[in-house]
């Protein structure tokens, strides 16, 4: 039913593509911006509308979606809460090749079957972090995204993890970031400078709202850096 040939070539043939800065230097001032959006994301939680699935979208590509999500995933994981890294951007998945993980199981699998969400979740080096790949490319990521299938898939999901970031494809190209952001507690635009069109954020913030989407805040990534805030924030990093 799904190409997996396909996958598996570009494994071979594609370069690394996501920097996970904050697994391999928690000093670093980048590592110390995800905890910010970490701590503002905890901020905006409370226990009449906890924060436990949070997705991440942007207007456009390459904006830095799956940098930000598996970063933010690896920084509330090292606080000692349990959680779940999704790649729902079964279109232009990247999360299995950034953390070295095996795709032939993952989210496209689980939505088309009966299975317990266990048997796709993969562990990782970080005893708090496990993740859901995308698994294989299905030809049909919106619907099985809608299906009622999905609702039972992100019940079990929210029993099992305290945090779920999910990894999405862009909210104005296809209608996935949409559908999950209206089931999920938060959202987190990202913007990339240099790159996001100002349209595009305004579309993407429109139909985030249509989606009644909960927004927590815009990440402004890729921002040039000075010696001085490198400074000021690697004092403060652990
Ligand atoms: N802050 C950053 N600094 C340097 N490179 C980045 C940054 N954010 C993203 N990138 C790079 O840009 C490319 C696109 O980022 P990615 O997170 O995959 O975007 P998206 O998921 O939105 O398509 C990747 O090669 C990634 O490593
Ligand atoms: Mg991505």
């Amino acid at each position: 039913m799904f190409n997996r040939k396909k996958n598996k070539t570009k494994f071979a043939t594609r370069p690394q593509p996501v920097s996970l800065i904050s697994l391999l230097d928690s000093r670093s001032n980048i590592t110390e911006q995800y905890r910010t959006i970490r701590t503002n994301v905890q901020f905006a939680s409370s226990s009449d509308h906890p924060i436990k699935s949070i997705v991440v979208t942007s207007a456009g590509p390459s904006e830095g979606k799956s940098t930000t999500a598996a970063n933010l995933a690896v920084v509330f994981a090292k606080s000692g809460q349990k959680v779940l890294l999704v790649d729902a951007d079964m279109r232009k998945p990247t999360v299995w090749r950034s953390f070295k993980l095996n795709n032939e199981q993952g989210l496209s699998t689980l939505l088309v079957s009966a299975n317990d969400v266990t048997q796709a979740i993969q562990k990782t080096v970080i005893e708090e972090l496990d993740i859901l790949t995308s698994g294989p490319k299905p030809p049909n990521p919106s619907e099985l995204l809608g299906s009622k299938r999905k609702d039972e898939v992100l019940l079990q999901l929210n029993y099992l993890y305290d945090i779920i970031i999910m990894d999405m494809p862009p909210v104005v190209t296809v209608t996935d970031a949409q559908i999950m952001a209206s089931k999920a507690d938060g959202t987190i635009l990202v913007t990339r400078e240099n790159m996001s069109d100002k349209t595009d954020l305004i579309k993407a913030k429109e139909l985030l709202d249509i989606a009644h989407a909960r927004i927590l805040g815009v990440v402004y990534n890729c921002v040039a850096n000075t010696k001085e805030r490198n400074d000021y924030y690697g004092a403060f990093a652990k």
